[in-house]
């Protein structure tokens, strides 16, 4: 069984779907522990309830990104994780940090990346007429939020969306799903990052995965 230590700083959505497919079996892992910048994150509770042990690192309390980074490191590496997930982790990474985990990390971003790296996704995309938008987990590298891509969902916008709404539809409709897709994947080493990218299943990932594919593939 895989270690799992997963990255949070807010509500925790998507740690509670990982928390319920670990629990299910369906991700082949046990979470480790729950390690949040922030000790009013939600996330923390929901870790508390389902019996995992937490760990705060709050970004404050250091003086530089590499001293918060080396204590972050410390409190994650102390579960041993095989497998590192950030999900709703709100700080930049050091490349010294992407480094150490390299290979084990992956993130969720709301958007469809490459468009719209960074932070308020939802309000970007309104503001560039996107017909689609969506989320994506990628691998993490040094490139913030620019790590090789594994896993895509989209939708169409509708023309009452907001970024509101977005929000929203980007986390019912797409990041609860793909997120412990991608997991599972890694977790059962059907993923890996190798020198020339992605890999999924012995082949080179030259595009990402979608849902529609995989919920094409179920139907
Ligand atoms: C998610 O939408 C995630 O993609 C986003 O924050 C939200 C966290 O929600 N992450 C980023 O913006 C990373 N830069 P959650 O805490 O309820 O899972």
């Amino acid at each position: 069984m895989k270690n799992l230590v997963v990255l949070i700083s807010g509500q925790g959505r998507n740690l509670q779907a990982l928390i319920e497919h670990c629990a299910a079996g369906t991700i082949p892992a046990r979470i480790a522990a729950v390690v949040s910048n922030r000790a009013d994150a939600y996330g923390l509770e929901r870790a508390r309830r389902a019996g995992i042990p937490t760990e705060v690192v709050p970004h404050g309390d250091y003086p530089s990104r590499e001293a918060f980074d080396a204590a972050l490191a410390a409190a994650i590496d102390r579960h041993a994780p095989d497998l590192l997930a950030m999900a709703g982790f709100m700080r930049i990474l050091t490349p010294g940090f992407t480094r150490h985990y390299l290979g084990r990390a992956l993130n969720i971003h709301p958007s469809l990346l490459p468009r719209h790296p960074g932070l308020r996704t939802h309000a970007a995309a309104l503001a560039a007429g996107d017909a689609e938008h969506g989320a994506s987990v990628h691998f993490v590298t040094e490139a913030l939020d620019g790590g090789p891509l594994v896993l895509q969902g989209a939708f169409k916008l509708r023309p009452e969306d907001d970024a509101a709404t977005l929000a929203e539809r980007v986390m019912t409709e797409v990041e609860l799903k793909i997120y412990p897709q991608a997991l599972a994947w890694l977790a059962r080493g059907d993923l890996s990052l190798r020198a020339d990218g992605a890999w999924l299943h012995g082949r080179p990932l030259t595009t990402p995965a979608t849902l529609d594919a995989l919920e094409a593939a179920f139907r």
